[in-house]
């Protein structure tokens, strides 16, 4: 089980309260949070949107997307109905300042209380509900805010979104949330590096070929059309969850784990990547869009489908090679690659260790001596597996063979591994922002995508078809092949 230390009593506000984050992410964690006996007993959670329901009404709702939503064998009837006392529920048209006074109502004998203003809500409205919770006198010293993801289309929007928000908010009152932060082995990451040290000298161009990380998701838009559509896989993916991977993969080691330690390395990484542009990004970077096929036994329309039959040069998939410029890691290739409707749900990163610079075994060259592979697995069956070479027994001869050392959380652990908005939640209650990102942070990670798109909307080519179901477009392995390497494709456990 979650450790439990309790969080100071609190109010949390979410904006968006009937949107789909709230409903299949936040409200379950919070319920988790709660059963665990993590909330203080007067904490409340408030739900702001434009539907026209009632406390009870909504109750309602979340009594049942939590049955749905929830891990199986979570749900308790009496952590339940506690949970449900906590909710209340506001309907609010942000633009309306005259809907905003039972909000304020609410907050009136609760002024020194930790609040937390979670706008899970579209990012053009950010600036909008700042300013309104700024006209309510409802930002409080012990207030902070959280903004989903994504922060922006684009440089310029990020940047006036931050300082709209930051025209209300301090930057330490402000939490840039990115969920995969908060999964237990992203975070495992840092643990792996820096409290074990036999992986730190081997963790540099010297001993390491490259790096691959994958996200891939069998899941395709469903109900986000609309916001998918205008965003596709390099906004919604690698501008921030695998462009994160990769910095807690690159970063040097902070001198300690507290929030600007870690951030400033994390920006150093992001600002040591190579820019792509131009010609470039097509000999880089390979972008995708599902067709109709078979996912998991099932058939699935393709992403064209999805939008109706409307034409869509939006990508569902990306490819493409990294750099980071700096002495650890010059001349080691990045590989990240995320999709929608791929043959399984597999997020892992990869470390590929250079071949041995010399066979001693009669028979066997140097080069058919199967590299050592570290691969951390993110989801699902997390834990990592460090895959070694090892004499084959018996007679006749040495034969070699490769064998993972395998590290199964679920197997050493045998506990839950929480959500990642659970342990998220918490820390902004605390006030803890290391697991979030900075503005600037933000800001360099979209400095370095822009030209990308830049360079797609130029171009006439359109992203390549891949049917659902499959690994991806073959330009995708063309792209690593090309350099002699290969994605790793994990045998089942
Ligand atoms: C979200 C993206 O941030 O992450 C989604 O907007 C994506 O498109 C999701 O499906 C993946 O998260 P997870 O935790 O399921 O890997």
């Amino acid at each position: 089980m979650a450790a439990t230390s309790p969080v100071a009593p609190c109010d949390i506000i979410v904006f968006g309260g009937t949107g789909d984050l709230a409903r299949r992410k936040l409200l379950p964690a919070l319920y988790l949070r709660d059963r665990d006996g993590q909330l203080a007993a007067d904490s409340r959670i408030v739900a702001v949107s434009r539907a026209g329901l009632d406390d009870a009404g909504y109750r309602d709702k979340v009594s049942a997307e939590l049955r749905d939503h929830l891990p199986s064998g979570s749900y308790d009837e009496a952590a339940a109905s506690r949970f449900l006392a906590r909710i209340h529920y506001v309907s609010i048209d942000v633009a309306e300042k005259g809907s905003w006074l039972t909000l304020i109502a609410l907050f009136k004998d609760a002024p020194q209380r930790v609040r937390v203003f979670y706008l899970a809500c579209a990012p053009r409205l950010f600036g909008s509900i700042c300013s309104g919770l700024r006209a309510g006198s409802l930002v409080t010293e012990q207030s902070r805010v959280v903004l989903e993801k994504p922060i922006g289309h684009d440089l310029a929007s990020a940047r006036r979104i931050n300082e709209e928000v930051g025209a209300v908010f301090a930057e330490e009152q402000i939490f840039r949330i990115d969920h995969y932060l908060g999964k237990e082995t992203v975070q495992n990451l840092l643990v792996l590096r820096f409290a074990n040290a036999m992986l730190e000298p081997l963790w540099n161009s010297g001993s390491i070929d490259h790096v691959q990380i994958t996200v891939a998701e069998t899941v395709g838009v469903g109900g986000r059309v609309g916001y998918y559509d205008s965003s596709g896989a390099l906004r919604d993916m690698v501008q921030n969850h695998l462009l994160q991977l990769l910095c807690l993969v690159a970063m040097e080691p902070p001198n300690r784990m507290d929030a600007d330690a870690v951030r400033n390395e994390k920006l150093k990484v992001l600002q040591a990547l190579r820019p792509l542009t131009g010609d470039e990004v097509h000999h880089r970077t390979v972008r995708g869009q599902y067709t109709p096929g078979l996912v998991e036994g099932s058939p699935v329309p393709g992403y064209t489908e999805e939008l109706d039959g409307a034409a869509s040069t939006t990508e569902t998939f990306v490819a493409l090679k990294a750099e980071v410029q700096n002495w650890r890691w010059a001349g080691v290739p990045f590989y990240l690659r995320t999709g929608k409707r791929l043959e399984q749900r597999a997020s892992e990163i990869v470390v590929q260790f250079r071949p041995v610079p010399h066979s001693i075994f009669p028979g066997i060259s140097d080069g058919a001596i199967a590299t050592n592979r570290l691969v951390l697995r993110l989801q699902p069956d997390e834990g990592m597996r460090l895959h070694l070479v090892t004499k084959e027994p018996g007679p006749g001869g040495v034969r070699l063979r490769q064998v993972p050392l395998n590290l199964s959380f679920a197997e050493t652990f045998k506990s839950r591994l929480p959500d990642a908005y659970e342990r998220l939640l918490m820390d902004v209650v605390r006030g803890n922002p290391t697991l979030f990102m900075r503005r600037d942070e933000v800001e360099a990670a979209w400095e370095w995508t822009e030209p990308i798109h830049a360079a797609w909307a130029d171009s006439r080519h359109r992203p390549q078809r891949y049917a659902a179901g499959t690994s991806g477009p073959t330009a995708a392995t063309a792209l690593i092949e090309r350099d002699g390497r290969t994605w790793h494709e994990e045998e089942s456990a």
